[in-house]
């Protein structure tokens, strides 16, 4: 890109997991838009969590067929259950207001622990340990770092609940795919509801309906009845995609010095 006399990289997203600043080493610009609507994605992941509890995916395809049984689609009460949040950032903190609202008692753990939210939205830091053993749910919620990449693994997983939720719209690299595959074959994990994947640029936002899926993995996590996969779109509603139109058009004015 730098040798084509790229000057600038303006991505619309928040993470920045896709570029290696230290590669690019100065030679040109590289933006993001760090918040757009933390709101869109923090609402989203609440959507999954009712709708991989309460089956709702299953439901509407059921009834639609004209199969108005309920046979397995038993959910359980939010009320008085235990989430347990990892990244209490912008996301974090308002999905957590959210579930606070639901009397979900919220438990958190943060590389950078922030005990003036924890006051305010009433929930507790733990180690990772503890909120893998208490957590009935458990989101995903910090960036792509070399810290938090597999975090979620055969190991991590094996220290959570028989049953537990788990949800996923940070990066799709917190998972490994295919330990999540087999903690689900051993039906350790109770439903997993997943906005990202970690080969997600093979295949999200394409239409790929009438062509093979060679990805063994993603095919394989396809095939569950108790995993959600929706194509990247936490991030996607109106508020949010126009303040990132703004926020990259104001970055190139401010960035490239372009005049009014
Ligand atoms: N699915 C989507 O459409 C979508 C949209 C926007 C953002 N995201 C993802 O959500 C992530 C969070 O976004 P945000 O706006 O809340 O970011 P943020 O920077 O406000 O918050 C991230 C939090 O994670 C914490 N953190 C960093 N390293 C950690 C670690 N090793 N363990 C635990 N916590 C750690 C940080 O201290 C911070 O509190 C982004 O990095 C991005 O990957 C997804």
């Amino acid at each position: 890109m730098a040798e084509n006399g790229i000057k600038l990289l303006a991505m619309r997203c928040a993470g920045f997991n896709n570029v290696s600043l230290k590669d690019i080493h100065n030679r040109f610009k590289v933006a993001r838009v760090p918040a757009y609507s933390p709101h869109a994605i923090a609402e989203y992941t609440v959507a999954l969590i009712l709708a991989v509890n309460r089956k709702i995916h299953k439901a509407y395809v059921r009834t639609r067929e004209g199969n108005f049984s309920i046979n397995g689609l038993m959910g359980f009460d939010l009320n008085g259950k235990t989430a347990g949040i990892i990244g209490t950032g912008k996301i974090g903190q308002i999905l957590i207001k959210i579930l606070r609202g639901f009397n979900v008692k919220v438990i958190a753990y943060d590389l950078f622990p922030n005990q003036k939210a924890a006051e305010e939205l009433g929930f507790d830091y733990v180690s990772l340990d503890d909120l893998y053993a208490q957590s009935d749910i458990i989101s995903l919620n910090c960036p792509l770092t070399k810290e938090t990449q597999y975090m979620i693994n055969r190991k991590s997983m094996l220290k959570m609940k028989d049953g537990v939720i788990l949800v996923n719209t940070g990066r799709g690299m917190l998972i490994d795919s295919a330990d999540l595959v087999e903690a689900l074959k051993d039906k350790k994990i109770g439903a997993v509801a997943l906005d990202v994947y970690e080969e997600e640029e093979n295949y999200f936002f394409e239409d790929k309906s009438t062509q093979v899926i060679e990805d063994d993995i993603l095919g394989r996590l396809l095939s569950f009845y108790n995993v959600l996969l929706t194509s990247h779109q936490a991030y996607f509603t109106k508020e949010a995609v126009d303040a990132i139109t703004l926020a990259t058009l104001n970055l190139l004015k401010t960035l490239l010095k372009v005049k009014n």
